[in-house]
């Protein structure tokens, strides 16, 4: 057992060394060779565990690309010389935006706002560095920008639960939460500009979206560069307008981990409290959904909550949103997916006809999800959970190696010698290091 901590941990070292790129780390090149926004918070609180400066330049390169009304982008496209990767900073053409920066080029999305959190975890780790004090004081106030911008652009109805119009934005790209909001797009033929997608000539077709799913993201980017990427056009037009319960309770966990570090540093909260109060009563009323027993995304065009049970609605655990009455159904859930031979949560429902245990967010288990997961459960008290969890994913990547995404299926896994999608992937890495070096 110690041997393969050890040896775990000595691996995960290795690829995020080779994943870092001059100031920031690459999920993994080829496949994503950029620096990805919530890939980059996963990375920040992994090298806090063992190289703090690493940690910190992280982040200030990613901020580096945020855009003058708060917006940080999805993807920061730090060379203009990478041909691996579709849609590539040319087609984002976020210059339609006259804040977006001119250097580093980016996408005009954003993703879920972990980089609360993520300095927590990094102020845990190191509560009397001065220097990453000093840090967080120069990042707080981006952070509160970002935060501000998604209050701002993304919630119509000022209820302090923000929208997505991509399912990219969103980190489950094809879960089949989305599918029947995705149906509501019509592409008429000829309408979208000619793209070549690349991920299929690097990672196996089986395990990625599907074309027709491509050509509605190219479609929402298109929509989004109309409207300059700004939120009123987008929320008037978009016929993919979901306010996500993942991206939500990452938001606020991230808000009360700000808060908590207003507290620690002595830094004015400013909107923190009002923000933090009204959008953990408005998630739980909105999203809980007593028929599924889970919280769920709402869809805001067409006015209903999805019932599907997926992993997003079990990361409001990570946020401290459920009570205890629904905390505790949450926890039957997990129980009731160990009767598969192991714990892990699979990303979509097992018992779904929708779930696909191979294909990237329609059932495969991925690590920083399950990470979330076994956060949460510990603050419910359920550590023996928490442990099977860790314990379970520790032997499956001793088994399968550091890959992105892997089988949800216990029964095929012992036919398998490797994962899902990327290989050598940063944030399997960083969640082993989160797990094996952990000081919180
Ligand atoms: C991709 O390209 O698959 C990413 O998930 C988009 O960020």
């Amino acid at each position: 057992m110690y041997s393969r901590m050890m040896r775990l941990t000595e691996q995960a070292k290795a690829i995020m060394a080779r994943n870092w790129r001059d100031g920031f780390t690459v999920p993994t090149d080829k496949l994503y060779p950029f620096q990805w926004n919530w890939d980059s918070g996963f990375a920040a609180m992994a090298f806090s565990h063992y190289d703090l400066d690493k940690g910190i330049q992280e982040l200030q390169s990613l901020f580096s690309g945020q855009w003058q009304n708060g917006m940080l982008p999805h993807i920061l496209f730090h060379s203009e010389k990478e041909t691996t990767y579709f849609p590539n900073f040319d087609f984002w053409e976020c210059w339609v935006n006259p804040g977006a920066p001119n250097k580093p080029k980016t996408s005009g999305i954003t993703q879920p706002p972990v980089h609360g959190f993520a300095i927590e975890h990094m102020l845990d780790q190191h509560p009397d560095s001065e220097k990453l004090k000093g840090f967080i004081k120069e990042l707080f106030p981006k952070i509160i920008a970002y935060h501000q911008f998604l209050y701002t652009h993304r919630d119509p109805n000022q209820e302090k639960l923000f929208f997505i119009y991509h399912p990219w934005e969103s980190g489950r790209d094809n879960s089949p939460i989305w599918d029947e909001s995705l149906e509501r797009i019509v592409i008429e033929p000829g309408s979208l500009p000619d793209y070549k997608r690349r991920d299929t000539s690097i990672a196996d077709a089986e395990e990625r979206p599907t074309q027709q799913q491509y050509d509605r993201y190219v479609y929402l980017v298109e929509l989004g560069k109309k409207h300059r990427y700004e939120g009123p056009g987008i929320a008037a037009e978009s016929p993919f307008l979901l306010q996500d319960c993942m991206m939500n309770a990452i938001l606020i966990a991230s808000n009360q981990s700000l808060l908590r570090i207003a507290n620690r540093l002595g830094i004015d909260p400013g909107p923190l409290p009002e923000w933090i109060q009204e959008g953990r009563k408005n998630f739980h009323d909105k999203f809980w959904n007593n028929s599924i027993g889970q919280y769920a995304t709402y869809d805001l065009r067409g006015e209903y909550l999805i019932q599907h049970r997926e992993i997003g609605g079990l990361v409001a655990l990570f946020a401290e949103i459920p009570d205890e009455r629904n905390s505790a159904q949450l926890a039957v859930y997990l129980q009731q997916l160990s009767n598969r031979g192991y714990l892990l949560c699979p990303s979509f429902d097992v018992e779904s006809p929708l779930f696909d245990s191979k294909r990237y967010w329609r059932g495969p288990v991925w690590p920083h999800m399950n990470w979330l997961i076994a956060k949460g459960l510990v603050k419910y008290g359920y550590d023996q959970l928490a442990d099977q969890l860790k314990n379970d994913l520790l032997l499956l990547v001793d088994q399968l190696g550091f890959y992105e995404y892997y089988e949800a299926e216990k029964s095929k896994i012992s036919q398998l010698d490797r994962g899902y999608g990327g290989a050598h992937f940063t944030w399997t890495a960083t969640i082993i290091l989160n797990f094996l070096e952990g000081n919180s």
